[in-house]
């Protein structure tokens, strides 16, 4: 599909949209493993041991599982058959419609101070502040599901401090516009009027952040302060996090043309919300607080274009608006879509990626490809959305909505304090109460990954989505960058996703006849990551212990039949190789990626797996809690020079742990049994056992290093490597059939 090139500029397309380049390749080689998983199935189908001999029931395991593996396999071609790339043209934007841009709302969530600091948070707020796009037509919001008096206090001193910082980053290009990003990265530059300015705004920025760290710190906002605004008294003694009425501050009218930066310039309108919060009424997390935004805003702004983002996830390009906005005013195709989604992007990352954040491979090809059948995902931040289809409105082609002429004229007439009064009662806990708000209309309640759910019900209204992936990058966020809260994460997540799959909302049901097959197969990809625990967790353990008991489980090499298992597997790692080599990451980081995601399916998703079948029988569900979210010096450094930190006894580290053991025991006792005293033609069954423990084994290297060699805090605790020396034990001894 590519738009019609050539004639004048007037009809020349806003976006392009392409299919990438291989694609036919790509479909070749799918077939061929296709064929080469049917040809193991076949195999383990007619081999089947009788019943008398010993390995049967093993066999019969590996059949299942490799049952499953094939169609997951299947069910993750859906999202390589099309991947497409979208090419947008923000000068023919620009140019065409100048002065008739249509106006942005950007929303910011955060929800506690503790583990998102203000300071943070307001890095965020300026970098979206200072976009290059009219300021008049862009307002900042601020949910704070934390009530926190610092975290407005924060927000009043950025407003103060934007009138500085918006001029001087426009003035002089500087990228990218979050002050925290761009002073930590830059050094004093060598132009002399830069050079000046430049150390000006740096000590304003600097004297601003001890301000609110030394507030934060002291635990109390001084009279001084509180004096500088009225907006402090809504925090009386009864505030609490959790007990509060709702608290609107307009901290910038954009409307005010007194409000102007050091430049004369207007400014973004800028606003702090924090909805009621009352203990006996259910606040539905992050989707509360945005359906609380999105209401809010119509209020004051009502733009016809939202773009979600969390705190932490600054922007890293000023142009990043423009180029979403060609996707929502194409004239041909731009009145059908409702979100455009950004990749989820890291700030820190070491160039390894030792936990795998990064997901260059989804990125890049997975979720270019669901969007090749229309389903991109709405991943919760870095997303664009258009206001009408957030809020519950179906597609329909008779209609188009104009975007620009939507004026924001519904607050023109009306005094800040006025405003503030109206958009209270919005955020209220009452007044969802009897309507389709986390229903039908805005983002969904009662599911764990609600962005997800979201996403799929307006496509299911009839709207499309486009996922646009730059290669520089428009949004960073911070990435976990301990174990324990990488796993924990992917626990929450694959929770959720298996969760709708068996909620109404699977994907096959919800949605049929409404999306593609290829973008309900795409939904599946993530919806099941879970069921994939138990097969990959066989696979570790089974043909492991069979191999110290000399059970064979594969073909012997010398066989034909050795062939499909051999190809299946080659060329299912040289893809892999390939897609991380094409995306951008190193293979190291690709070697420790296929760590990672041995990792994830054998704790995360095993524990996410449990905690769903539990729930859906109505019991309760395992709870971990996440150690320590402020950065320990200590913990940064073993982070930035690569190394994994385990430190904590979770159980997520015991079988970590074990499972690495185990391999290491079968792999040694395995091999020695082979040499002494075995007839070689024996050591032929036993080749693919060897070399898929003997894998096992060399990339949990650091494992054992973290079991044994280490020294450091981040090491496995002597209690875990107890555990699992012992657990692993007596797994080998354990009799298997
Ligand atoms: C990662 O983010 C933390 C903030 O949470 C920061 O202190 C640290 O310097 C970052 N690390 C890298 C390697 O960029
Ligand atoms: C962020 O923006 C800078 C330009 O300021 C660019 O050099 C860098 O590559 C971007 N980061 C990513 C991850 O794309």
């Amino acid at each position: 599909m590519v738009g019609h090139g050539g004639g004048e500029e007037e009809c020349l397309p806003l976006f392009e949209t392409k299919l990438v380049k291989g694609n036919v390749a790509y479909k070749i080689y799918a077939i061929t493993v296709f064929v080469g998983i049917c040809l193991i199935w076949l195999y383990r189908f007619l081999h089947i041991p009788r019943a008398q001999e010993p390995a049967r029931w093993a066999w019969i395991g590996m059949f299942m599982a490799e049952l499953w593996f094939g169609f997951y396999w299947i069910i993750t071609q859906s999202v390589r058959w099309n991947v497409t790339r979208r090419y947008p043209f923000k000068e023919r934007l620009m140019s065409r419609y100048g002065d008739k841009l249509p106006a942005v709302d950007i929303f910011v969530c955060t929800a506690d101070p503790k583990i998102e600091p203000p300071t943070m948070v307001i890095s965020t707020i300026l970098s979206v502040m200072s976009y290059n796009y009219p300021p008049e037509k862009l307002s900042v919001y601020l949910s704070d599901d934390g009530g926190s008096e610092f975290t407005f206090y924060a927000l009043l001193e950025a407003s103060q401090f934007s009138k500085q910082w918006v001029p001087f980053c426009k003035k002089f290009s500087i990228e990218p516009r979050s002050p925290a990003a761009y002073f930590a990265q830059n050094s004093s530059p060598q132009d002399n009027t830069l050079a000046q300015e430049w150390l000006a705004v740096k000590k304003l920025y600097e004297d601003m952040k001890c301000r609110i760290e030394s507030a934060i710190e002291n635990g109390s906002i001084s009279k001084d302060i509180r004096d500088q605004h009225t907006g402090f008294s809504e925090w009386n003694s009864e505030v609490t996090k959790q007990d509060h009425p709702s608290i609107v501050q307009i901290l910038i009218d954009g409307r005010n043309l007194d409000e102007v930066d050091d430049d004369g310039r207007q400014l973004p309108t800028l606003v702090y919300l924090a909805r009621e919060k009352r203990p006996h009424c259910h606040h539905n997390f992050k989707a509360g607080s945005m359906n609380a935004l999105i209401r809010v805003s119509s209020e004051i702004s009502n733009a016809p274009i939202i773009l979600n983002l969390d705190c932490d996830m600054y922007s890293n390009h000023s142009d990043a608006i423009q180029e979403a906005v060609c996707f929502f005013v194409d004239e041909e195709r731009g009145h059908k879509i409702s979100y455009v989604q950004y990749p989820q992007c890291f700030d820190n990352i070491t160039t390894n990626d030792i936990y795998s954040n990064v997901a260059n491979a989804v990125n890049e090809i997975e979720l270019a490809g669901i969007d090749g059948f229309d389903g991109a995902l709405y991943c919760g931040t870095g997303c664009f959305h258009r206001r009408e289809s957030i809020c519950g409105g179906k597609y329909s082609k008779n209609h188009r909505g104009e975007l620009s002429s939507i004026l924001c004229n519904k607050m023109k007439d009306k005094t800040v304090h006025e405003l503030e009064k109206e958009s209270k009662v919005l955020a209220n806990c009452s007044y969802e109460k009897d309507t389709q708000w986390g229903k039908e209309m805005g983002l969904v309640y009662g599911c764990p990954v609600e962005d997800i759910v979201t996403g799929l019900t307006i496509q299911c209204r009839g709207w499309k989505s486009v996922y646009y992936s730059p290669d520089r990058k428009a949004f960073l966020g911070v990435a976990p960058i301990t174990l324990d809260q990488a796993l924990v994460q992917y626990k929450r997540w694959s929770e959720g996703m298996f969760q709708i799959f068996l909620s109404k909302y699977c994907p096959f049901i919800y949605a049929h006849g409404k999306i593609k097959l290829g973008a309900q197969m795409g939904y599946c990809v993530y919806l099941l990551w879970a069921p994939n625990a138990f097969p990959t967790i066989y696979y570790v353990i089974i043909p492991s212990i069979c191999l110290l008991r000399n059970v064979p489980l594969f073909p012997e090499v010398s066989s034909l039949w050795f062939l499909p298992f051999l190809y299946v597997f080659v060329s299912r790692n040289a893809c892999s190789i390939v897609e991380a080599l094409t995306s951008g990451a190193t293979l190291k980081a690709w070697w420790n990626s296929q760590r990672m995601w041995l990792i994830r399916r054998t704790t995360s998703y095993v524990f996410a797996f449990i905690d769903t079948i539990t729930r859906q029988l109505g019991f309760s569900q395992t709870a971990f809690v996440i150690t320590a979210k402020v950065v320990d010096k200590d913990v940064l450094e073993r982070y930035q020079k690569e190394t994994m930190e385990f430190g904590s006894s979770s159980v997520m580290f015991t079988i970590i742990a074990t499972l690495a053991l185990l391999n290491l025991f079968c792999f040694v006792g395995g091999i020695m049994k082979i040499v002494w005293g075995m007839d070689l033609n024996f050591a032929d069954h036993l080749v693919p056992q060897i070399v898929l423990c003997g894998l096992v084994v060399v990339v949990n290297v650091p494992v054992y290093q973290a079991l044994f060699v280490r020294h450091d805090r981040g090491r496995i605790p002597s209690s875990v490597t107890f555990k699992s020396v012992v657990l692993a034990s007596l797994v080998c001894l354990m009799p298997v059939y």
